[in-house]
C-alpha cells in the first residue's frame, strides 16, 4: 500500500509523463516520512520495476515505467468499481482483416500461453483476430486506457526475447476473448488484436470485411 501511495505521489508530481528531478530528502515530505524510508521506497520501486531511476547531481531522475502505470490504472479500476457501479462496457465496432501471419506464431510460444491462461482463464486458440475499427470506435479506444488491463511480461526463450504488452478482457459478439496490446510505440490506432478460446472466425462464421462489435467489460461490471 505505502509503495502503490508512493508511486501515485510520483505521478502527481508529473514522473508520468517525463523524468522528475527529485531527492531521498525532498520526496520524504511529499510521503511525510524519514528520508531513509523515502531512499527505501524509490529503491524498492525501482527493484519491482515499477520505476526507472538515473543519478544524477543533487538527486535521480524518475520515471514511471509501463508496469508502474499499469499499476496505477488497476488501483483507479478499482476505485471506479467501489464508486461507479453503473459505467457503462467500452462498446467498439470494427471490421475483420487478415494480418500478417505473426499472431499464431507468437500467442503459441508458451511464455505467453501461461500468462494468458494464469491472467485470462482460458487457454488462446493459437492465432489474433484483427479487426480494424471504424472512425468512432478508434477516437473511444482511448477509454480502454481507463479500463482493468493484466499486463502480458516479455520473456527470452533461450534464443530471442519477446516483448510484453496488455491484456483488455473483451466479449466479441458475445464470445470471451482478450484484446492484446502490445508494449511497441508505433502501433496503428485502429487495429485491434484479439484472442479468444475459440477460432473466431469459426465460432462466429465471419471472414474478412465481416463487421463485429467488441465490447471491453468495465471492472464493475464484470464481478
Ligand atoms: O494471418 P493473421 O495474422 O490474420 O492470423 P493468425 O494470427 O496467424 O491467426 C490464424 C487465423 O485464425 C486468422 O485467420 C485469424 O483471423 C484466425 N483467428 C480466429 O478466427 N480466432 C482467434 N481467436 C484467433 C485467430
Amino acid at each position: 500500500m505505502y509503495l502503490i501511495n508512493s508511486l501515485k505521489k510520483l505521478a502527481l508530481l508529473g514522473a508520468m509523463e517525463k523524468s522528475v528531478k527529485l531527492s531521498s530528502s525532498e520526496f520524504m515530505h511529499y510521503l511525510s516520512t524519514s528520508s531513509k524510508t523515502a531512499a527505501r521506497v524509490l529503491k524498492q520501486l525501482e527493484e519491482d520495476g515499477y520505476i526507472s531511476r538515473q543519478l544524477v547531481a543533487g538527486g535521480q531522475l524518475v520515471h514511471l515505467t509501463e508496469a508502474g502505470v499499469t499499476l496505477l490504472k488497476n488501483e483507479y479500476a478499482d476505485y471506479q468499481q467501489i464508486f461507479c457501479k453503473e459505467q457503462a462496457d467500452l462498446e467498439l465496432c470494427g471490421h475483420v482483416i487478415t494480418g500478417l501471419g505473426e499472431g499464431q506464431y507468437y500467442i503459441a510460444k508458451e511464455g505467453y500461453m501461461s500468462q494468458f491462461r494464469d491472467k485470462l482463464d482460458f487457454k488462446p486458440y493459437p492465432g489474433t483476430l484483427n479487426v480494424r475499427l471504424m472512425d468512432h470506435s478508434t477516437q473511444l479506444r482511448d477509454n480502454m486506457d481507463l479500463m482493468q488491463a493484466q499486463l502480458i511480461h516479455g520473456f527470452n526463450d533461450g534464443e530471442r526475447t519477446f516483448g510484453g504488452g496488455k491484456c483488455y478482457p473483451v466479449e466479441v459478439d458475445g464470445i470471451k476473448g482478450a484484446v492484446i496490446i502490445p508494449d511497441r510505440t508505433h502501433y496503428p490506432a485502429d487495429l485491434l488484436e484479439i484472442i479468444a478460446p475459440v477460432k473466431l472466425r469459426e465460432a462466429l462464421g465471419i471472414s474478412d470485411g465481416d463487421e463485429v462489435k467488441i465490447v471491453v467489460k468495465n471492472p464493475c461490471n464484470c464481478r
